[in-house]
């Protein structure tokens, strides 16, 4: 394995505010570059914005600010989450950063130079908010984008084009070269599927709007700008001063992309032929994850259903989140985000497996050993340590082939181990037959077993694994990792110290619902949830005064005794069924939230109801008399 270790995420586009989506791909970024280190290996882990394109200029446009100045607006909220969430990143680039602009004109100019590049008509459908081009075989009917289903436009321009069609054959024998090369697995197949149905040349300039990277000077067009995806997925390489003054470029040897399964087609048949022509080496691994949902539904601004990843963190805990997105969906499968189970796994998985565990050790080693626990030696847990061994064999593979949610899985599996061990050992009943000895080898165990799993748990929950070491005396570190899993090392005593609860239980969700899950349920059925029911607020009410308003014969005048201390006026057009005298001094059921109206130049502060036939109408009312102010559920 190199000992060079280089992952990105993807460059965000600018257009829209961080989600969970894009969480998951940096978080997941994090998480490789965070174990890659724990392995001592020297890391360079990059993400960014990509902010470049005419999707950026138009969504600037509708904000009537420079797509500049709007770049930098988004691009700040991304690396403020990112720094937030602290995300372990060593570069934050942005396209439009001098020294990837710079690299860009210079990977343009080898290409237009070795006769990758060169310029023709084009005439061909686009689609703006993929920023991709279509041949008008692989488009929906009426001409709309295959990927998301809106209009692509007729472009007819004179571009430049990238011989794509040349590199149809080298990428295929590519793609056989290693099985962990496109990760799921799964999906290489449907890349090689693409590539063989043949690849068209694809044209990398534009004309018709302004917001890119000019060509470069030597290519004297100045109509032009770069195509956005040749652009941003140079970032890779630029980022580490390819073109400019190839500071990082070693790391270059050894190259991970975590995206989504939206831009695989980007990142395994465009990059790779880009980078034959410059003549550079080619990525090792591209992953590709799913998508998430939100209770089901496709998140988009449109159905106000988007997922502010930092609310959830501050919801739930950012390491709780973390774990969710990681073990909640296999990687590569779409993943749907409720809070339930998020919650669930929370209560289950850290609060009662590992948290609990973790309490169980430093209860009793306090109550027995005053923290100090030593064991002369550990044969009584012979079995279990085996098992505990072959356990953690089984994880680099999961890891390496980004199954992290089976790593997981195999991990908590360790924690069940422990938590087994001492409802089975009965230490209490032993320190009773004064066998505190071998409740000491226990103790000395669960330590062991909660160090090794904290170093294996420590890149996707650091803070959490952290916490654990504290409390166990130790630090999580490149020669902790070596000695307790690479070499399979025991440790023989340990000077705990004692720690709070690391997971707090979770009774109840602590995010407002999707309104999409009520929107779509109400657009098919009518159905409402109960969440969308109980913001209606309903009371029962005294009627202490009512009567007619002038030049309305349906309007009445109320003021109404909700138990507020002042009564409240409220219009209702019951005037034609009930006399004012017949009101007073009777109780109704009234709205008590509705936002405030003004009929005939009344204001109203709610709503009485009534049930209404052809008969006539009749309120809505207690059967007996309850306090004023009662609330109705
Ligand atoms: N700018 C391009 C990437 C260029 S990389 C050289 C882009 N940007 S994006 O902002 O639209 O998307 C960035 C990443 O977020 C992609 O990996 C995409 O898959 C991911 N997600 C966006 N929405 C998502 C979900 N709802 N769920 C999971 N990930 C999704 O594409």
């Amino acid at each position: 394995m190199s000992d060079r270790f280089y992952v990105t995420s993807p460059i965000y586009y600018v257009n829209d505010v961080p989600h969970i989506g894009h969480a998951y791909s940096t978080i997941i970024s994090d998480v490789l570059a965070r174990e890659a280190r724990l392995r001592g290996r020297e890391v360079y882990f990059l993400t960014g914005t990509d902010e470049h394109g005419q999707k950026i200029e138009q969504a600037a446009k509708a904000k009537n600010e420079t797509p500049k100045a709007y770049a930098d607006k988004i691009s700040g909220e991304f690396k403020r989450l990112w720094d937030y969430f602290d995300i372990t990143y060593d570069r934050f680039i942005r396209t439009t950063d001098f020294d990837h602009e710079t690299g860009v004109q210079k990977a343009f100019e080898i290409m237009l130079k070795n006769g990758d590049i060169y310029k023709g008509d084009f005439e061909g459908r686009y689609c703006v908010s993929c920023e991709t081009f279509w041949s008008d075989s692989q488009l929906l009917e009426g001409g709309a984008c295959p990927d998301c289903g809106k209009p692509t436009e007729l472009l007819k321009e004179e571009n430049y084009f990238f011989r794509m069609s040349a590199y149809q054959d080298r990428l295929l024998k590519w793609y056989e070269s290693d099985e962990n090369l496109i990760l799921p697995r799964s999906r290489r197949n449907e890349v090689i599927r693409f590539v063989q149905g043949g690849l068209e040349d694809l044209s990398i300039t534009r004309t018709t709007f302004e917001w890119g990277i000019k060509l470069p000077k030597s290519a004297d067009d100045p109509k032009h700008v770069i195509y956005v995806w040749l652009d941003a997925l140079m970032n890779y390489v630029t980022a580490l001063g390819w073109g400019t003054d190839e500071k990082n470029t070693r790391f270059w040897s050894n190259a991970t992309h975590v995206i989504g399964k939206d831009i695989l087609r980007f990142h395994a048949i465009y990059w790779p032929a880009f980078l034959m022509s410059l003549n550079l080496a080619l990525p090792k691994r591209i992953a590709a994850h799913g998508w998430w949902t939100r209770d089901g539904a496709k998140m988009s601004k449109s159905k106000g259903n988007v997922i502010n990843p930092r609310e959830v963190a501050d919801a739930y805990g950012l390491e709780q989140f973390r774990y969710f997105m990681l073990r909640d969906v296999p990687f590569g499968q779409d993943g749907d985000f409720a809070q339930k189970a998020l919650i669930d796994r929370i209560n289950s998985d850290l609060a009662n497996d590992l948290g609990n565990l973790l309490n169980r050790l430093l209860g009793m080693a306090e109550k027995y050993f005053a923290l100090n626990i030593k064991a002369v030696n550990l044969p009584r847990f012979g079995e279990e340590k085996k098992q505990i061994d072959a356990l953690i064999a089984s994880l680099d593979p999961l890891f390496e082939a980004l199954q992290l949610h089976r790593y997981l899985e195999e991990l908590w599996k360790i924690f069940a181990i422990g938590n087994k061990a001492i409802n089975d050992f009965k230490p209490w009943e032993k320190m009773k037959d004064a066998k505190a000895d071998q409740v000491a080898e226990l103790l000395v165990f669960i330590a062991n077993l909660l160090a090794k799993g904290a170093t294996l748990l420590s890149p996707i929950m650091p803070k959490n694994a952290d916490l654990i070491a504290k409390a166990l005396g130790i630090a999580i570190n490149a020669p902790t990792r070596k000695a307790l899993i690479d070499q399979g090392g025991w440790i023989a005593s340990f000077a705990l110290k004692a720690q709070e609860p690391l997971f707090e239980r979770v009774d109840s969700l602590r995010l407002a619902e999707a309104p999409t899950a009520t929107s779509a349920a109400n657009e098919k059925s009518g159905l409402i949830t109960i969440d969308e029911f109980k913001k209606i607020e309903m009371k029962v009410g005294l009627v202490a005064e009512a009567k007619k308003i002038e030049k309305s014969d349906k309007l009445l005048l109320l003021k109404v005794d909700l138990g507020e201390g002042k009564p409240r006026q409220i219009v209702s057009g019951i005037g034609e069924f009930y006399a004012p005298e017949a009101l007073v001094g009777t109780q109704v059921c009234v709205v008590t939230n509705l936002k405030p109206a003004k009929l005939m130049g009344y204001e109203s502060n709610g709503m009485v109801l009534a049930a209404k036939d052809e008969n006539g109408l009749r309120l809505a009312r207690p059967d007996a008399a309850v306090a004023n102010g009662t609330p109705i559920k």
